[in-house]
């Protein structure tokens, strides 16, 4: 007899094994006991027949509530009417707990009543499969990072400054005196880049937003490459070679998880090369055509992202926005000084923005003026301007926010799902 995990079971056919877990739910038909069991790497249905099992064992079908936790061991059988094809043939029940009467039936409830049992919504079906494929797309990120000779050099959480503009600033006193949580890690991987040449870091930022919408966490994960001697070119074709290999690897790996969240797999499995590429200029064409009222220089919003990327299959890149819709270390378009080299990548399906990028300011005069202009603390971006004082080189890289990928991948229609524990303007339990 050996304790195994669900996910093993197929290799187990035939013999005896214990389960340890907690019981998903059960139902009884005549003389036969229904018991489902999950155990965090699946679901096992457990069956006892009346007169096989002893009574005692029989009569902890009544007693055990859902939720509760128990050993189970029985003999693995396999059965194609079974959900997953695999049944066990309970022995006996060591019950460890017996739960109290559990919050979530498989009756509807309300999001804000889910969302305050978030610390229990986590055990239900859909949302244990989102936060598999969340940890299958952060274990592509690093694998694909590392593949390509990328060094993972982490950038920290206290800052003495902005870096994505003072209206999304998270405040916090620091000893005597005050600090920003990080909006990103960017302007630290420039420094690292210049000593590693390409590296990446992954860690959670900080965003005051005070829109309560669909896409906005304040406080998110974001996976951010910046390489020294990339262009915006070269940084688009490493945003889709990206975006592909994270897609292939859910696809690949996390089926069972798609399957439970009645993910459409073909439109999953149109993210190929080569996505699209449409200036600034050209979305805007696209917004106006659409019969949208949009101004050439303001920024898109959400229905805007949301029009954008229902023309295409696949992701779509956007490049060279305005600058004044930019943060302040964008470089020029030398073509067009009213331009900066950037892009984003807006995902299908109506989902938008995930990468937000391009190639930065590399001239200490050109980035000086810029600071100046945003009104930003020069005396802050003194370490910063060093990098263009010591060996400056052209570079580049961008921002892939984890949840707005997973959201997409899993086609769920809110972010909140897509994190363990949701941050938003009106969330901060549990
Ligand atoms: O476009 P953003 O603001 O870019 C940057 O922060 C750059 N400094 C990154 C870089 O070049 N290293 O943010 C990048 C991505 C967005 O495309 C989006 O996916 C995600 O981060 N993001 C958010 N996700 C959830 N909630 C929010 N409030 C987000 N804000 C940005
Ligand atoms: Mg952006």
């Amino acid at each position: 007899m050996s304790d195994i995990y669900i996910d093993e079971v197929s290799k187990h056919i035939g013999t005896e094994v214990t389960i340890k877990g907690w019981l998903y739910n059960k139902r009884s038909s005549g003389k036969l006991r229904f018991l489902t069991f999950r155990d965090g790497t699946g679901l096992l249905q457990g069956v006892m027949l009346k007169g096989e099992v002893d009574d005692g064992t029989f009569s902890l079908y009544d007693e055990l509530t859902q939720e509760s936790s128990l050993k189970a061991t029985g003999i693995v059988r396999s059965d194609p009417r079974a959900p997953g094809g695999h049944e066990l043939g309970i022995r006996t029940i060591e019950p460890i707990q017996i739960a109290a009467e559990y919050p979530i039936t498989p009756k509807e409830h309300g999001v804000a009543f889910l969302m305050d049992h978030r610390h229990l919504w986590l055990r239900s079906s859909k949302q244990h499969a989102v936060l598999r494929v969340r940890d299958e797309v952060i274990r592509a990120c690093r694998d694909f990072f590392t593949e390509r000779g990328f060094v993972l050099v982490d950038a920290p959480i206290f800052t003495p400054a902005p870096s994505e503009g003072t209206t999304t600033l998270f405040e916090t006193g620091y000893f005597d005196g005050k600090a920003y949580l990080t909006q990103s890690g960017q302007l630290y991987n420039e420094a690292t880049a210049m000593a590693f040449g390409r590296v990446y870091c992954f860690g959670p930022t900080f965003r005051a937003e005070k829109s309560k919408t669909r896409r906005h966490l304040t406080e998110f994960w974001m996976v951010e490459p910046e390489m020294a001697f990339y262009d915006l070119e070269d940084t688009m074709v490493l945003a889709e070679d990206f975006i592909i290999f994270i897609v292939q690897r859910v696809l690949e790996n996390r089926q069972k998880e798609l399957a439970v969240l009645e993910r459409d797999l073909e439109k999953l499995s149109k993210v190929g090369k080569p996505f699209p590429r449409i200036t600034y200029g050209e979305a805007v064409e696209i917004l106006k055509d659409e019969g949208k009222d949009f101004a050439w220089g303001q920024d898109f919003g959400a229905k805007d992202e949301e029009t954008l990327s229902l023309r295409f299959d696949r992701p779509v890149i956007i490049h060279r926005y305005p600058l004044k819709c930019k943060a302040f270390y964008m470089k020029t378009d030398p073509q067009n000084s009213k331009l900066a080299l950037c892009l984003d990548v807006l995902a299908p399906e109506g989902y938008g923005e995930i990468i937000g990028g391009g190639q930065r300011e590399d001239s200490l005069r050109e980035l000086e003026a810029k600071i100046k202009k945003d009104k930003l603390p020069m005396e802050a971006f003194q370490w910063y301007l060093d990098l263009r004082r010591y060996g400056s080189v052209p570079h580049a890289g961008f921002g892939l926010g984890i949840e707005r990928t997973v959201t997409w991948i899993c086609g769920r229609d809110h972010l909140r799902e897509a994190i363990p524990f949701p941050r938003m303007l009106y969330r901060i339990y549990p």
